[in-house]
This record gives C-alpha cells, structure tokens and sequence, in this order.
C-alpha cells in the first residue's frame, strides 16, 4: 500500500522492550486485551440457542453462548467460565451446546442462558442466600456483521464507538451474510505486533510474495491516515487478475453489492487489537489474534464466502485456502526472524521510509498508550 506523507528523520523502529519485555507486554494484554473489545469468532459458529465456543482471552476463560434461536437475529451473552457456588470451572469444551441451561458438574447449580441462577441444590434455608445474588460473571458482548466481540472491561466504549466508521465502510460486503468456507490456525513465534505491522505494508511484497505481487501490484492502492482504533488502506489487482487466489482467475460471483471498483480492489485493515480484515471481491479472509507471551501469538486465518457461492455444486475454497496459506507461511517466517532478530542484544532501531507510515503511526499509537514520549 502506497505512502501519503514523508516520515520525519526520527521515524524509528521501536526499541526491543516493546517485543520482548514480559512486563511490557501483560500492560499491552491489560490495555488492549482486556480494556478493548476483541473479536472472539464468527456467529456461524454459534448455530442455534445454547450454541457456545470458549476463549481465553487474557488469562481469563470466557464462555460465549447464543441465546437466539436459530433463523432469529443474532445475539450472544458471554459469561466468566465459572461457578459461582465454589468457583469451579463450568466447561472444559471449546465448542458445543447447552440444553437450555449450563449446570455445574460439581453439585449441580444450574443457570439459564441469561446467566441467572436458576436451581441450587441444598441451599434453600442457608442464611441470607438469594438466588439473584450469585448469576453467572457477565462479560459484554456484541456483534458486528457476523464478527462476535467481546470486551472484558465493564465500562467504557460500546463496540459501535470502537469500530468508529468501519461499519459504514465495509457495509457493501455484507460480511454478516458471510459463511466460513475454511480456516487454518498458526503458532507463530513472534509478538502480536510484528504481525499487524508486516500485515500493513506491502514493501516486503515483491521480495517475500512473487506470487502475490503478480496479482495485486506492491506500490498499487493507496492507505487511510491511522485511526484511534484501527488502520488500513486498499491494494488493485493486476490488468486480468480476478482475485487474490492461485492462478488470480475467480470461479466465483463476486459478492453481492460491490461496486464495479471494489470488484478490482483489496481492502486490508487492521481492527485493533486483534481482527485483520482482508476484503476481496468474492469472499472476506479474517485472521484473529491470539498473544500467548511477549514472543508467541496464535493466529486464526478464515475464508468467508457467500453462501449463495457454497450452496453450488463443486464449490471449493482450496484456490484460496492454497494462495493464502503460502503467502501466510512467507509471512510468519520473517515475522519468526523479525522477533528473533529483534531479541538479539546487538539490535538497534532501524529507520523506517516513507511508505512505512503506517506502521511508524503505529508505533507511536503503541508507545502513547504506554505513556511514553
Ligand atoms: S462449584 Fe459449582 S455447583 Fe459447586
Ligand atoms: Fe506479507
């Protein structure tokens, strides 16, 4: 993605600290893992009322369940995993479905789907005890265009003020009509912002991604100045190429409502902290970031497709799934040797060019919210 305004002589790269230091990075699982809201997965998971998946997010398991029946409009409740009679965990299952009610193996306190107690064996006559004294620990949730969110903070902004105008302006996809089509999870061995920083330039593209940089052209597209909560901006595809995938051919329809422009178009945002949103004319890839230590970050790729598209006989996500899981290895390899890189003692900030902008405001946006100059 090209540059829009020259970088000052103290465009640096960050100090080593800031991807290494283990202080340093539980302030950043504090600041934007547990005061933000995250996105946790797609409701095409949750299928029906009493559909669940759990995360772990920040150190804390969290339950996140559909309380809508199936056909009805999307909603979520997420709840701390836990009991509230002697605090045991509710669920060691990572996906599954609550039969209309989530009842503790231990002795058997049982709550509704909203949370409420609603049966506690032996506890009728206990001194003082009241039912609605003990719900389930409700944690916010909400969804956007089928991305579940979750936000462990009690206050603060709701997720409309958090995605600011990015609903307006990925409304003509229609992500929440969206279906996953196929998804690969990473391990990588790098800090969570090595990645959205090599997901934000395309510099790297015709040296790393030969591939890639013949379908959509590295100094092609133009970036958005970076927002509070999100950055991004938009690569074209090559005369003749279709869509991102391994022959740049697209044996799809394009989805529904996209301009003739948005048709010859990439959109690559980054929504902080943890969604990348890779928008293509005929299917929506979402990678979600998982920090596991100042080193180490969990990364869930999905393809999203129309369901209209997967409905048809002989419909396959390998083009793509293919594409992007050699471009994603080719990524993950240098973000392995950036952290590694970066560890070393002899390292020194580098100096960024011009059209690493984005990245830089990045870094400023990182070292701000640390409290730093
Ligand atoms: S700990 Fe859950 S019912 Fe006792
Ligand atoms: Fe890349």
């Amino acid at each position: 993605m090209a540059s829009r305004a020259p970088l000052p002589p103290t465009a640096f790269t960050l100090p080593a600290k800031y991807y290494t230091d283990p202080l340093l990075y539980e302030r950043e699982v504090d600041m934007f893992f547990r005061q933000m809201w995250v996105c946790v997965g797609r409701m095409g998971e949750l299928e029906d009322r009493g559909s669940f998946f759990a995360r772990h997010i920040a150190g804390d398991s969290i339950l996140i369940v559909r309380t809508s029946a199936r056909g009805e409009p999307d909603s979520v409740r997420a709840f701390h995993n836990l009991c509230r009679h002697r605090g045991t965990q509710l669920c060691r299952d990572e996906l599954g479905q609550f039969k209309g009610s989530i009842q503790c193996e231990y002795h058997a306190w049982t709550y509704d789907l909203e949370g409420r107690l609603v049966g506690a064996p032996h506890m009728d006559g206990s001194a003082g005890f009241r039912r609605e004294d003990f719900p389930l620990l409700s944690v916010r949730a909400d969804v956007w265009e089928g991305f579940v969110y979750v936000c462990l903070a009690d206050a603060g902004p709701t997720l409309q003020e958090q995605l600011a105008d990015l609903p307006e302006k990925f409304k003509p996809w229609r992500m929440g009509e969206l279906r996953r089509g196929d998804g690969i999870t990473y391990d990588i061995a790098t800090n969570w912002k090595l990645i959205i920083q090599n997901f934000s330039e395309c510099l790297h593209c015709p040296n790393l991604h030969p591939a890639l940089n013949k379908l959509s052209h590295y100094m092609s597209g133009e970036n958005e100045p970076l927002r509070p909560t999100y950055m991004g901006g938009r690569m074209d595809l090559n005369d003749g190429v279709t869509t991102m995938s391994m022959d740049g051919t697209c044996p799809r329809q394009f989805l529904p409502g996209l301009s003739p422009q948005d048709q010859r178009r990439v959109y690559y945002y980054a929504l902080f902290p943890n969604l990348l949103i890779s928008a293509h004319p005929d299917y929506v890839m979402a990678h979600t970031l998982w920090p596991l230590g100042p080193d180490r970050t969990r990364l869930v790729c999905e393809w999203h497709f129309h369901p209209s598209e997967m409905a048809r006989p002989g419909f396959t996500a390998d083009d793509v799934r293919e594409f992007w899981d050699m471009t994603n290895q080719q990524d993950w390899r240098v973000c392995e040797m950036a952290q590694a890189g970066i560890s070393s003692r002899a390292y020194r900030p580098g100096r960024y060019s011009d059209r690493e902008d984005l990245l830089h405001a990045f870094d400023r946006f990182i070292v701000e919210a640390h409290g730093g100059e």
